[in-house]
């Protein structure tokens, strides 16, 4: 398998120093959430993580970036309110439940997947559909590797994601306008989503995921848009029949099941040819346009183009 092997770099030593600051922040008030003096939403723990070779050498998003410009809906459309409007959010205690076409229905802690699993820092490429992009060091292990706890049957073919619904915390879902039908769902085919790139995020940056990302633990598949990186798991289903996810119910003509990251399929609103770099610097005497070409696969093709021989990823998409 073709993968980057860049010399290992920690990233607290990418990390530009005003993000080392905020750290110090973020630990000093852990602190004091610990004491029952904060909001559960202000947390975060240092995770130990492992290196290892499923990593870009494209330079990092911000740390600042990567925890301010967010979609998720539930706590709101624009994308600061995920930042701003999930103070009250509290992902602990916090279960998984896996159940389905399994030979042994689980249900997990994130205590016991923090405690039990290796977490490892994979630096991959994150591509939204809307045409922007970010590099982002996360933290976690192998989504085979939960999928694996619960046992899967021969005759399952679909994985199937829910994130959690709690309007008391969660602004984007109470109110007379609700932006999407609750909870937000996605799918892979068992495949997918027993690939090795697939990965269960716990943190990023090397701590603890912020709300905003989708604590305590998301969905991130490199080579799809962002949107199959589905946030605040709570309940994973193997399944027979290819799941539901939530923007392909929303608007079946613009978001497909596979999603894969495709710069020869436009969306029907927009080119896929090319997207933003968020937080790259514009100005300046090399002065870069801030855009890069989109890559097929997002530059995972190497990896993944083998699972989709023979199909067409015009009407697959
Ligand atoms: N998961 C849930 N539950 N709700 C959401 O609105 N948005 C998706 C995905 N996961 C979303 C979600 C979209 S469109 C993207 S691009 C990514 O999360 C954004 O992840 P990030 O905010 O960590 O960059």
């Amino acid at each position: 398998m073709a993968v980057y092997r860049p010399p290992h770099i920690p990233s607290s030593e990418i990390t530009p120093k005003k993000h080392w600051l905020n750290r110090r922040q973020i630990i000093a008030s852990a602190g004091l959430a610990g004491a029952g003096l904060l909001a559960p939403g202000v947390f975060a723990e240092t995770l130990n993580t492992v290196e290892t070779d499923y990593t870009v050498k494209d330079d990092l998003t911000p740390k600042s970036d990567v925890t301010s410009y967010n979609n998720f809906y539930e706590f709101g459309l624009q994308k600061s309110d995920p930042k701003s409007k999930s103070g009250d959010f509290n992902p602990r205690p916090w279960t998984v439940e896996i159940d389905g076409l399994v030979s042994k229905p689980t249900t997990v802690s994130i205590e016991d997947l923090l405690a039990s699993q290796t977490i490892e820092e994979r630096i991959y490429r994150m591509r939204c559909v809307e045409a922007w992009s970010m590099v982002i060091p996360w933290n976690g292990f192998p989504l085979s590797a939960l999928l694996k706890m619960a046992e899967p049957l021969g005759s399952a073919k679909y994985v199937a994601f829910e994130t959690v619904v709690r309007p008391d915390e969660m602004p984007g879902q109470r109110g007379f306008f609700q932006s999407l039908d609750w909870p937000y769902v996605e799918g892979l085919r068992l495949d997918e989503a027993m690939h090795p790139l697939t990965l269960m995020a716990v943190g990023l940056y090397g701590e603890t995921l912020p709300n905003q990302n989708g604590a305590p633990l998301r969905l991130v598949v490199p080579w799809k848009y962002g949107f199959k990186g589905i946030k605040s798991i709570v309940k994973i289903t193997l399944t027979e029949t290819q799941p539901k996810n939530t923007w392909n119910l929303q608007a079946p003509n613009e978001y497909g099941f596979y999603a894969n990251v495709n710069p020869n399929v436009d969306h029907p609103r927009w080119s896929q040819k090319s997207e933003r770099i968020i937080g790259a610097s514009t100005g300046g005497f090399f002065g870069g346009s801030g855009r890069k070409d989109t890559l097929m696969f997002n530059g995972y093709a190497d990896e993944v183009a083998g699972l989709y021989a023979g199909m067409d990823l015009k009407r697959n998409f």
